[in-house]
């Protein structure tokens, strides 16, 4: 959570910075701040509590000028959102600028020797700790900038990416990372620094990743220079991104999340391509086959993620249980890693991540491979954290997600897993040919017939306008559609603010189905598959209690059709991969419920696209 932009070079630094926060502002969103250096060497701040816009509103008559400057929006840890807690922040004297992603876990330790040394903290902060800290070093020790940042970091417990900017070296900024992602863009006699290449990809596609514990020294006229914490001299390669500026635009869409779903065939053809064979007989993962036999002797594999995440896992554990015959378990990151898990040697981990910056996973990576466990990433965001610490992985290759809410990121996690799961399966011989060559042509089929629920936008918006109202949603779901039933009613919370609860169908006569009545809408997904008869006595139970049931059948479907209130019909699938067509509809119910309620649904209240804290 929040994001960090630098500029340095021979441009003007605001309106560079402005535009990068708002490309970052999925980060997180509370407050921005800008500071800059102008020609004279005078070192400014201005910070705003809001959206960037507020900032730019805060700013609009103001003269600012500079060739070189950092910039922050942020997503609250230590310390409301306001004016004060906003980054930049100050050191003492004022000499020295600071903005910082992550957690700094010793910062009231780190605080009470620096009050007792004189120092004066403006915020509640953990942040503002760093850059008083960097002062007092820096005056201690009488050395330079890059230097007083070194030691301090090796005072720090915790996770950071930092931009520092000093008065008296109006030539410079020092970054630094470690758990907190941070990129160096590198153009002609300019510089960028981000938290991820959104801000920078406008204006070169050569970056630098830095790595855990490393510093930069970025100049304008020279190469940055790396080092370590320690004091070890570091080169990196120079990465060619291949993203481009239209992936971070909306296309005419009034919302990133509705281009998202909608850009889910495509995204999900980009993500099969290379992967599938034409003819459908052969699906290679090269991230499965350069280590065949792990898999094959696998004990067991245990999933590990977080939110929308996480229930992609639990599709997978249905994925593999029923495919290869291996037994998974689907933990969440944040308890994983925390509860002395057991973990054999032939374990396999497989971590999935959108943004691959998640902290509880990471930590949890680390964890597993601490253990001796062979760890499998899947990422979407291409040298992200998680996928440069685990052994092997697959990307799933959708692009930029820019809406908070996971929408397409979450539909190719189910196709890396569906294809994990039958190259897994085919060396295992656990499935015959036959069938193996079934899955795949249906599998290859899933984005046109994706393309054909996406028709239902318009019938979905209507259906919307009837529950914009409803205080509380429940969704059910059985088998491979339970996870999508989790996840449908995350999607309507987060985006909406509306209470909802996914259940396993069945398990409503346990307690839930006291709260049904004629104010409770019951979202069923009741397609045509192996659970269908399951199902429908499900429904008949709401429907006795007056529960409003909105259905997700199979199309030509006559039995829901006839006890539900509303149907949704979508094309027919295999059971495994139904979830990756009846998530589509629930995408757009949500989404359509959250506008009418004018909700930012691109930027929803609370949350932040990268959660880089735990
Ligand atoms: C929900 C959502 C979150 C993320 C979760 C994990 O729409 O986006 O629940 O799925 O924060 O994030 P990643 O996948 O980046 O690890």
């Amino acid at each position: 959570m929040c994001g960090i932009v630098g500029y340095i070079g021979n441009k003007e630094a605001y309106p560079i910075l402005i535009k990068g926060l708002h490309r970052l502002e999925y980060r997180g969103y509370d407050s921005a701040g800008v500071a800059l250096t102008d020609k004279n060497g005078k070192l400014s701040i201005y910070k705003a509590k809001g959206r960037v816009a507020d900032l730019e509103e805060f700013c609009k008559d103001k003269n600012i000028s500079g060739n070189i400057g950092i910039a922050h929006t942020r997503w609250a840890t230590h310390g409301e959102p306001s004016n004060q807690n906003a980054h930049p922040h100050y050191s003492e004297s004022e000499s020295i600028a600071l903005i910082h992603n992550g957690i700094i876990e010793n910062y009231a330790v780190l605080k009470e020797q620096l009050i007792r040394n004189g120092y004066h903290f403006q915020s509640s902060t953990d942040t503002e700790v760093m850059v008083q800290l960097i002062e007092y070093v820096k005056t201690l020790n009488k050395v330079d900038l890059c230097t007083a940042v070194q030691l301090a970091l090796n005072e720090i417990i915790g996770a950071y990416a930092i931009a520092v900017v000093e008065k008296d070296n109006p030539d410079q900024i020092i970054v630094a990372r470690k758990s907190s992602p941070l990129v160096l863009g590198i153009g002609e006699d300019e510089y960028f620094i981000a938290s991820d290449a959104s801000p920078i990809i406008e204006y070169t596609n050569r970056v630098i990743y830095l790595e855990d514990e490393e510093i930069a020294v970025v100049s304008r006229h020279e190469p940055p220079r790396i080092i370590t914490i320690k004091n070890v001299e570091k080169t990196h390669e120079i990465i060619q991104l291949e993203m481009n500026l239209s992936q971070l635009e909306k296309g005419g869409y009034p919302h990133f999340m509705l281009k998202e779903i909608f850009e889910q065939p495509q995204t999900l053809r980009d993500c099969m391509r290379g992967r599938i064979d034409v003819s459908c007989q052969h699906v290679v993962l090269s991230g499965i086959i350069d280590h065949r036999e792990r898999f094959v002797n696998a004990r067991r594999i245990i999933i590990l993620a977080c939110g929308t995440s996480w229930h992609a896992g639990l599709v997978g554990k249905y994925l593999f249980e029923t495919f290869c015959r291996i037994p998974v378990d689907v933990e969440y990151s944040s308890e994983f890693r925390y509860r002395n898990p057991v973990i054999y040697k032939d374990d396999i981990i497989i971590a999935i991540s959108q943004s691959g910056e998640t902290a509880d996973t990471l930590a949890a990576v680390e964890l597993a491979r601490q253990a001796g466990a062979f760890v499998y990433g899947i990422c979407n965001v291409v040298g992200s954290s998680i996928a440069r610490n685990t052994h092997s992985g697959s990307y799933t290759h959708v692009g930029p997600e820019i809406g908070v809410a996971s929408t397409k990121a979450f539909t190719a996690q189910l196709v890396v897993l569906s294809m994990m799961s039958l190259c897994i399966a085919r060396a295992l011989k656990t499935v015959d040919d036959a069938h193996f060559f079934r899955l795949l042509q249906e599998l290859n089929r899933i984005p046109d017939k994706i393309e054909k629920i996406l028709k239902l936008n318009d019938a979905i918006k209507n259906l919307s306008k009837i529950f914009t109202y409803a205080h509380n949603f429940i969704y059910l779901g059985r088998g491979f559609n339970y996870p999508v039933a989790l996840e449908g009613a995350l999607k309507l919370k987060e985006i909406s603010y509306i209470h909802a609860e996914g259940y396993p169908a069945a398990e409503m006569k346990h307690g839930p189905i006291a709260l049904i009545d004629s104010e409770m809408p019951v979202v069923a997904i009741a397609t045509d598959n192996g659970m269908y008869e399951k199902v429908i006595s499900n429904i008949q139970e709401i429907k006795a209690r007056n529960g409003r049931v909105i259905a997700v059948v199979s199309e030509n479907d006559t039995v829901v059709k006839s006890i539900a209130d509303y149907v949704i019909e979508i094309p027919a699938t295999e059971d495994c991969f139904d979830p990756l067509l009846t998530t589509i509809p629930l995408q757009l119910l949500s989404y359509h419920i959250a506008v009418n309620k004018k909700r930012d649904v691109d930027m929803p209240r609370n949350l932040a696209k990268s959660v880089t804290v735990e």
